[in-house]
């Protein structure tokens, strides 16, 4: 595997591996240092706004030894004009190994490995994708649950899915291993064609009614509503109907005792998750924030030891 830039791309057996790579990287987290990546050049290309992703492929790139490339698009040449392509060639000239790119439009990174030599990870591209979140989201689930094991497992997302990568991608990876994943939500909320997202043994369906579906999950993942992708109009309605959904502590008290939740963050408290649910002990935000730099580190470590295989 030369990129990751879809859960398709990484497939069941490459996520498995992420997964026992991350197992033996926990020391990452408590100080540990690693020289996995020494003489491996990591560029962090984001071109829209980041706290988790970009810090923690950022300390998971230099606590395994890499160098760092930081590309700041607000000071950068793209305000005086420059090109996508011109910028990615650019950072790529430079010498770089991995390429982690975040960017408002679908197929970026598919564009964007056409171009320059390093490894592509997608951090993100527009609605579409953000195959290292799936993979965080779902290690987060396996090592919170006894057996690990994710047949027949009930996940509902709730919130703005319909302008969501991390929804998208968390489909594909929850299903691919087994899981039963329902959206929840209005029409609005839905993406209008659901063809394609589910893989594998999985399944996917769609339910309006958030309170039925409840007491039914093992895990329920809460999201924000996707402003930058819509205009005020769409954002303010979108807002109102998100809040009818929100994960309030009597909705929370509906949940097995066993149910886990997640959020990728940011959290949007208040409107799509109570403030005192995201802080409860079942929260896992936290824990899935901890796991985001072992799987990042163990998705760089793979694909710098099949680039050099
Ligand atoms: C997600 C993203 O950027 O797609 N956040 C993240 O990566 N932690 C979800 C979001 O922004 O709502």
């Amino acid at each position: 595997m030369k990129h990751l830039r879809s859960i398709a791309e990484l497939g069941m057996d490459g996520a498995l591996e992420v997964f026992r790579r991350a197992d033996l990287l926990t020391d990452l987290l408590s100080g540990g240092r690693r020289d996995d990546l020494r003489g491996c050049t990591v560029a962090t290309v984001f071109f829209e706004s980041s706290t988790r992703t970009q810090l923690s492929f950022e300390a998971a790139a230099q606590r395994m030894g890499a160098d760092l490339l930081r590309f700041n698009e607000a000071t950068s040449s793209t305000n005086k004009g420059e090109s996508l392509r011109d910028t990615l060639e650019t950072i790529d000239a430079m010498g770089c190994d991995i390429m982690v790119l975040r960017h408002p439009d679908v197929g970026a990174p598919w564009l964007a490995s056409r171009w320059v030599r390093a490894s592509l990870v997608n951090a993100g591209d527009g609605s579409h994708e953000h195959p290292t979140q799936a993979l965080l989201d779902v290690y987060t689930v396996r090592n919170a649950r006894p057996g690990r094991r994710f047949d027949g497992m009930r996940l509902g997302i709730v919130g703005d899915v319909r302008h969501s990568r991390t929804a998208r991608s968390d489909v594909a990876l929850f299903s691919l291993l087994g899981a039963q994943v329902t959206l929840i939500g209005t029409p609005a909320l839905l993406p209008s064609c659901l063809h394609g997202w589910a893989m594998g043994s999985g399944s996917l369906d769609v339910d309006d009614d958030l309170d039925a579906v409840l007491p039914k999950l093992d895990v329920v993942m809460t999201l924000r509503v996707q402003d930058e992708r819509m205009g005020d109009a769409v954002a303010s309605a979108t807002k109102r109907t998100v809040e009818r959904y929100c994960l309030t502590e009597k909705r929370a008290a509906m949940l097995s005792t066993t149910a886990l939740i997640l959020d990728p963050g940011p959290t949007s408290r208040g409107l799509a998750i109570a403030s005192s649910v995201a802080d409860s002990q079942r929260s896992m935000i936290r824990t899935q924030v901890a796991n985001g730099v072992l799987i990042r580190a163990a998705v760089m470590q793979l694909l710098s030891s099949e680039r050099y295989s």
